[in-house]
């Protein structure tokens, strides 16, 4: 139930080396009807994303979950400090926030993220090495002068990024090394600034630059595949990337399942059954059949057209979502699970997609009050019912 002791001596030394003014490293998650200790029970276990403030990205001024400080609320720190046994920075990580040009880098938020890891025992994921998606790389990226090799020119400076950011943080046991490079609508590559520069083979250069970074490191591909007749092609898209990428032996362990589900969101067929959960297993099966773990690394629930009741709501959030988890924990190469944020207010999806009836979305286990919803209890039920499981690190 408790984190293995091997896991905790790591985790102590990694504090203790970062954090030399921490007298004593307390092990957030560990209360046994938690859900980090629910999920533990069973060999998994239960994250979830952390901010510091607006979160830099371009293109999101204004969404509310971006301006709020979530670091300077110490009830939403106190439930993430019972609750979760894995820490993943929102934004901190990501190009945007800590490359303001192509020379320097900007550690301290991210810095700060780990030093509350640190001084509480959480592990820490790390989000993202490359987000291969040009509206989501910061501006300077689309204006850089690549020169007369851009192929050389544009590797050595994402190597230079993924070595400098892995190295920096070793403590970081699982890495989205490339986030979202597959075109939902056509199934291919992203042409991005990386991609048009170097080719495909970005993809596999970012792989080996992390491994080299992080040896001991789960590498994760990590994307927003869903199960409707409309994802098909994005889903498709994905494992062929995959598929390419065994079989030229690129590390990488894992596929991230984003989970940013609901009947609102980016697929409207998305009703996880019959056909589509038919379609959903293939999926997980191909992935599993080629030697990857699974990790769900972004839940939370799109309500946008559930009953405006938020009591009806909630419940129909908390049916479907245990239907969904029901399903993922049937596969014991899941790993762990990641919510996209713990109290609805904080949600990035507060006012993307939002409700015709402008009513506040309510995607995340903890409503706005710091109280715990059906969902979480759902969480908690598809833990208590999942299969047990070796963990990723013992
Ligand atoms: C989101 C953050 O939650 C927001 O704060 C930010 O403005 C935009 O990015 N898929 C991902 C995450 O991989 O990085 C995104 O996070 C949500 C969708």
């Amino acid at each position: 139930m408790r984190m293995s002791r091997r896991e905790m001596l790591a985790l102590s030394a990694v504090a203790a080396a970062a954090m030399p003014l921490v007298a004593r490293a307390d092990v957030a998650g560990t209360a046994p009807d938690s859900l980090n200790g629910l999920a533990a029970a069973k060999g998994l276990r239960f994250g979830s994303c952390l901010g510091t403030g607006p979160s830099g990205a371009p293109r999101q001024a204004g969404v509310t979950g971006d301006r709020a400080n979530q670091f300077d609320d110490e009830r939403l720190k106190a439930i993430f400090v019972r609750e979760c046994g894995v820490l993943v920075p929102e934004n901190e990580l990501k190009w945007y926030a800590i490359r303001p040009n192509a020379t320097d880098f900007d550690f301290a938020r991210a810095d700060k993220l780990m030093a509350f890891a640190a001084a509480n025992g959480l592990l820490v994921r790390g989000h993202t090495l490359l987000w291969n998606r040009d509206i989501w790389m910061p501006p300077w990226t689309q204006t850089y002068d690549f020169g007369a090799k851009p192929g050389k020119k544009a590797e050595r400076l994402l190597t230079t990024h993924i070595q400098t950011v892995a190295s920096r943080y070793p403590q970081v046991f699982s890495w989205d090394v490339v986030n979202e490079t597959i075109a939902p609508k056509t199934g291919e590559m992203e042409a991005s600034v990386f991609t048009k520069a170097i080719g495909p083979e970005v993809i596999d250069i970012a792989f080996h630059a992390a491994r080299a970074a992080a040896p001991k490191a789960q590498l994760v591909y990590n994307d927003y595949m869903s199960w409707g007749v409309g994802n098909k092609v994005h889903r498709d898209g994905v494992l062929r990337l995959l598929e390419r990428l065994k079989k030229n032996n690129v590390p990488i362990d894992a596929l991230g399942v984003q989970a940013h589900i609901g009947p609102g969101a980016s697929d409207s067929t998305n009703t996880l059954e019959g056909e589509n959960e038919v379609a959903w297993r293939k999926f997980l099966d191909e992935v599993t059949g080629l030697g990857l773990d699974i990790i769900i690394t972004e839940f939370d629930f799109g309500d946008q057209t559930l009953p405006a009741d938020a009591a009806a709501r909630d419940a129909a959030v908390a049916a479907t979502a245990k239907h969904y988890f029901d399903v993922m924990l049937s596969y014991k190469n899941l790993r762990y699970v990641m919510a996209w944020g713990m109290i609805d207010k904080y949600s990035w999806l507060r006012d993307r997609m939002p409700r015709a009836d402008g009513l506040l979305k309510r995607p995340l286990p903890y409503d706005d009050d710091y109280q715990p919803k059906p969902l979480r209890e759902a969480i908690a039920a598809a833990f208590r019912a999942a299969p047990e499981r070796r963990w990723l690190l013992s």
